[in-house]
This record gives C-alpha cells, sequence and structure tokens, in this order.
C-alpha cells in the first residue's frame, strides 16, 4: 500500500512517537505493518527490545540508507505499510527516505521557530516532487501542541508561510505518549485515551490521502 516516512531534523519533535502509535494503528486495522529505524539512536528499536514477547503487532528493523535504496522495492511487496523513522538530520537519511516514500510526515512543533527550521528538509521533499512530478505526497504534522490561542495563531502563520500543506489532526502534549513508549507500548494499549483519539484521526485522514492519490 504505502511507504511513509517521517522526517524532521529537529531532535525531539515526536517523529518516533508518531511512528510508533502510526504503525500501531495501521496493524490495529488489520495491516501487515514493518517499522524501519534509520536512527543510529535506534530509539524504536531499543522500544521494540524492552516489549519483549508483549509487543506491537509488527516488526521493527534497524536499516541504513543504501540498504533502504536497494530493499524499498522488495519490502514493499512483502508489507501493507512501511513507517520509516528518520534521525534528526536532514541529508543523507532523510533523503533516502524521501526518495522511496509515497507521503512524508513532517512532525513539528508548535512554535515559529520550530517551523521555520524545517526548511532544508522541505527544500528536500519539493527537490524530489519536482524531479518526480509531485511525488511524495506531503505534510507537516503539529506534534505536542498545548492549547494557547496566541501560540496557535501564531504557528498557523508561519505554518501557512510553509509551501507544505498540514494535517488537520495531530498530537497535543500527552503524558500517555511518554508513558506508553516507556514501557514498551503505544497508545492502543489501556483504555482509550485522548492520545489514541488523536492518532486514530491522524491514520483516518493518512488513508484518505493515500487513497486519493491512488
Ligand atoms: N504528544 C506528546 N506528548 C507528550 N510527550 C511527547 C509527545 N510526543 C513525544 N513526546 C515525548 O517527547 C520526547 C521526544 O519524542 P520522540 O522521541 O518521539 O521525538 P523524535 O523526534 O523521534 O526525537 P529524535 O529527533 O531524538 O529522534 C519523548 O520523550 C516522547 O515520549
Ligand atoms: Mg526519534
Amino acid at each position: 500500500m504505502a511507504i511513509i516516512a517521517i522526517c524532521n531534523q529537529k531532535g525531539g519533535c515526536g517523529k518516533t512517537s508518531i511512528a510508533i502509535n502510526l504503525a500501531q494503528a495501521f496493524a490495529t486495522n488489520g495491516k501487515d505493518v514493518l517499522l524501519l529505524d534509520m536512527d543510529p539512536q535506534g530509539s524504536a528499536s531499543d522500544w521494540r527490545s524492552i516489549a519483549l514477547g508483549s509487543g506491537p503487532a509488527f516488526d521493527v528493523r534497524e536499516i541504513e540508507r543504501s540498504d533502504l535504496l536497494r530493499q524499498a522495492r522488495a519490502l514493499r511487496q512483502i508489507h501493507d505499510v512501511i513507517i520509516v523513522d528518520c534521525p534528526p538530520q536532514y541529508a543523507q537519511p532523510s533523503s533516502a527516505a524521501i526518495r522511496v516514500a509515497d507521503l512524508v510526515l513532517v512532525p513539528v512543533q508548535p512554535s515559529p521557530f520550530d517551523v521555520w527550521s524545517t526548511h532544508a528538509i522541505v527544500d528536500l521533499i519539493k527537490a524530489r516532487q519536482e524531479a518526480t512530478q509531485g511525488k511524495p505526497l506531503a505534510a507537516y504534522v503539529v506534534s505536542r501542541a498545548i492549547s494557547n490561542t496566541t501560540l496557535q495563531r501564531s504557528l498557523s502563520e508561519a505554518l501557512s508561510q510553509q509551501s507544505l500543506p498540514v494535517l488537520s489532526s495531530g498530537t497535543t502534549q500527552r503524558v500517555a505518549y511518554a508513558t506508553t513508549a516507556a514501557q514498551g507500548k503505544t497508545v492502543f494499549d489501556g483504555r482509550p485515551t485522548t492520545a489514541r483519539r488523536e492518532i486514530e484521526a491522524m491514520h483516518e485522514e493518512i488513508k484518505e490521502m493515500l487513497n486519493d492519490d491512488e
């Protein structure tokens, strides 16, 4: 079905949290999911290893840039959805992920500085789109939002000056993201929370984007 790359050179903006929870959302909906960890920090792989037997319903595999480029086509034949968790660098790993992706998500925290700092990754995406008649699809996803109307206004303004669309779904600052991750779990474990509804909404929105593109 699709390769979804989650990229932003900014550290700590929520890439891995979105990657693991979105992977679980697709798996919960019966898809064969593979999560590829391109980050030498290995956060997603560490998360997988603490889950032991009771872990998520998908594999997590570490992969390097050259292997991603070489194996993407074959992996696409095997899995319904491949999610690529990129490291906090914009150059080589992210450009490989953007190259093989159908959709690139750029998580961005609700600060104009964080939006402005995405210009390098957005340039990479735009260059790829220009070379391939508009592929991959790409969008910002607001991550770790806090309810503050002044902040929301300046964020919307900063985002509207950029050349990528913004998903209407996103994550807000919720302790459930950190507590579930610390146990090798996702927001789909335990009782339904706002965090889970946020990821479900993101999953729905992404499915629609990918279907519309077929
Ligand atoms: N919506 C959220 N609410 C609360 N905490 C969050 C949220 N999203 C992420 N976090 C926490 O913020 C920290 C950074 O998140 P995460 O590791 O997902 O970011 P990252 O972009 O992958 O970081 P890196 O660039 O280092 O790979 C983690 O401790 C995570 O649990
Ligand atoms: Mg990460």
